[in-house]
């Protein structure tokens, strides 16, 4: 058997920056002080300078951030939040914890991020019927949605806009980094994620401080500074090791994202023109978390792959209004799913990440070559 080429290799991360990761993690295990400590403060300092938002609150998962962030916005019970279908399940999972009803609604077919037409529609058709409160845009697979129309939408319509930026660190759009442009961006830190604890973890960023000062609290009991509480919270501290782990993947985090875009970069050149490679909106830059192709040969390009020991993935293979927890039980897009429903059948994701090979690259290439 060929050497395996991994779809996303978390443990690649810890082996490259061994050293540095371990004198920081004894430091924090020796010094007793496990949560809400210095290492948290640094890190939520650091990426809320990488990102260029005024606050920014660890929590323990980036479903977590989605929650904690609608419910400092004080969205919740008896009210609707708006998103599109074709996400990861943790984005409605994370708006029904925060008590509102997620509405789902269809994609642009060519960028797979949620249509402003079809935004506007189901606002107006939904309106009397729900108390809509806000709009979570996911910048799926690294690539913003289209921010200018969905900011517009929301102010005409009064609705928050949260950005999903659990695939885009890194991303921009006009110059700008993904999670500056709505009222809070909700990022996560699983493992696979480009900036990647080795556990979970998220964070919510800001810039109005009631906001954060809400979500500070809401993420331990609802806790003031005399340990009060003032408001109902939950548990959802990011602790001190993975903090530290995180400062230091965070340093790394913008060169990773260069030698990302350089593969994907080989990957939209070099692959054969009969598969749609990942689109590319005009005003931004992409994070390539996921290099996602869209083709009707599948399952045999995913066949040619395994035969060489090459991981691949389907993101995501069921949409979320045909997953049983969900079908016939929420809201969906008046004019219907067609084009989320399309693209579960045809998206197909290729090995990225940064710790890739040229020659591996390579293998990918003639593997998916092979079958044309
Ligand atoms: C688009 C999207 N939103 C939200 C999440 C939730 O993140 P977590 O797994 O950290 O809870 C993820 C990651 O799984 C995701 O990909």
């Amino acid at each position: 058997m060929r050497e395996r080429i991994e779809l996303s290799a978390p443990g690649a991360a810890y082996l490259q920056y061994k050293a540095e990761i371990d004198q920081s993690l004894e430091k924090v295990l020796a010094s007793g002080r496990y949560l809400i400590g210095p290492e948290l403060t640094k890190f939520e300092q650091e990426f809320a300078a990488f990102v260029g938002s005024t606050f920014c609150v660890g929590v323990a998962s980036g479903t977590d951030a989605i929650t904690l962030a609608l419910s400092s916005l004080n969205v919740g019970a008896g009210d609707a939040v708006i998103t599109a279908s074709h996400t990861a399940v943790a984005t409605v999972s994370g708006i029904e914890a925060s008590g509102a009803v997620p509405i789902l609604v269809d994609i642009e077919a060519d960028t797979y991020t949620i249509d402003p037409v079809r935004l506007e529609l189901a606002i107006r058709h939904y309106s009397k019927a729900y108390s809509i409160k806000a709009v979570v845009a996911v910048h799926l697979y690294g690539m913003p949605c289209a921010l200018e129309e969905l900011l517009l939408i929301c102010k005409e319509h009064k609705l928050l806009l949260v950005e999903d930026c659990a695939q885009a660190h890194g991303a921009t759009y006009n110059g700008r980094a993904v999670g500056t442009f709505g009222a809070a961006g909700a990022f996560s830190f699983y493992p696979t994620k480009n900036l990647a604890a080795f556990g979970d973890g998220g964070a919510i960023t800001f810039d109005q401080s009631p906001a954060a000062q809400k979500a500070l609290a809401l993420r331990q009991y609802g806790w003031d500074e005399t340990r009060i509480s003032n408001i109902r919270g939950t548990n959802s501290r990011l602790d001190e090791v993975q903090a530290a782990f995180l400062r230091i993947r965070l340093k790394k985090l913008a060169n990773e994202i260069v030698r990302r875009r350089e593969i994907a970069e080989t990957y939209n050149t070099e692959l054969p023109s009969e598969i749609v490679a990942p689109p590319l909106r005009h005003p931004v830059t992409h994070a390539y978390h996921l290099y996602v192709i869209n083709t009707e040969h599948r399952a045999k390009i995913s066949q040619a792959l395994s035969d060489d020991n090459i991981g691949w993935g389907i993101h995501y293979p069921a949409p979320i209004h045909l997953q049983p927890a969900y079908q016939g039980r929420i809201p969906i897009d008046p004019c219907g799913l067609e084009r989320t429903e399309v693209a579960a059948q045809r998206i197909l994701s290729l090995p990225l990440h940064p710790f890739l090979t040229d020659g591996q690259v390579a293998r990918v290439i003639k593997a998916v070559r092979s079958v044309f």
